[in-house]
């Protein structure tokens, strides 16, 4: 099964990569793939034609997201539009790590409050 994991410098993207070593591995981190450019993800995409995307690339820093709240969005809700479409366009299956739920919530409650968020983080990451 080929594998493709962006944002592979990230501190899950390292782990997935240790866990899935046996498989099919490509890995992108920024340098390679900015994924706010939907060009450069359609091609990258389509050139790999990968079984699974795991995305694991986000803007993380959730203090700074309040200052950047643009690119934070671009990142962490625009862009995912972007692998979304280009996953579609070769049939793979994507993983999309997001946020924690909180517990003992169902994920349609949960999604509720966030959205309710006024932090610019979570609000991004739903
Ligand atoms: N770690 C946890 O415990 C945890 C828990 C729940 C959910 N999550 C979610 O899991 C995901 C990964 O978390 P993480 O802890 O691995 O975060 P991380 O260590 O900050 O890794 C995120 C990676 O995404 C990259 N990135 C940022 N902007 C990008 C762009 N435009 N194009 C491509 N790559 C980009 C970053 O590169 P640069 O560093 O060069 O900017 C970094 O390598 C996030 O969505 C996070 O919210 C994490």
């Amino acid at each position: 099964m080929r594998i493709l994991i962006l944002g592979a410098k990230g501190m899950i993207g390292r782990d997935l990569m240790e866990e899935f070593a046996d498989d099919s591995l490509v890995e992108l981190d920024k340098n390679e793939l900015d994924i706010t450019s939907q060009a450069s993800v359609e091609k990258a995409t389509l050139e790999l034609n990968p079984d699974v995307i795991i995305n694991t690339a986000a803007y993380t820093d959730v203090d700074a997201a309040e200052q950047n709240c643009e690119l934070a969005m671009k990142v962490n809700g625009e862009a995912v539009g972007y692998i979304v479409e280009a996953t579609r366009k070769v049939n793979a299956k994507l993983i999309q790590i997001s946020t924690e739920l909180p517990k003992n919530r169902s994920w349609q409650e949960a999604v509720k409050e966030y959205i309710q968020q006024k932090d610019v983080f979570q609000r991004n990451k739903i």
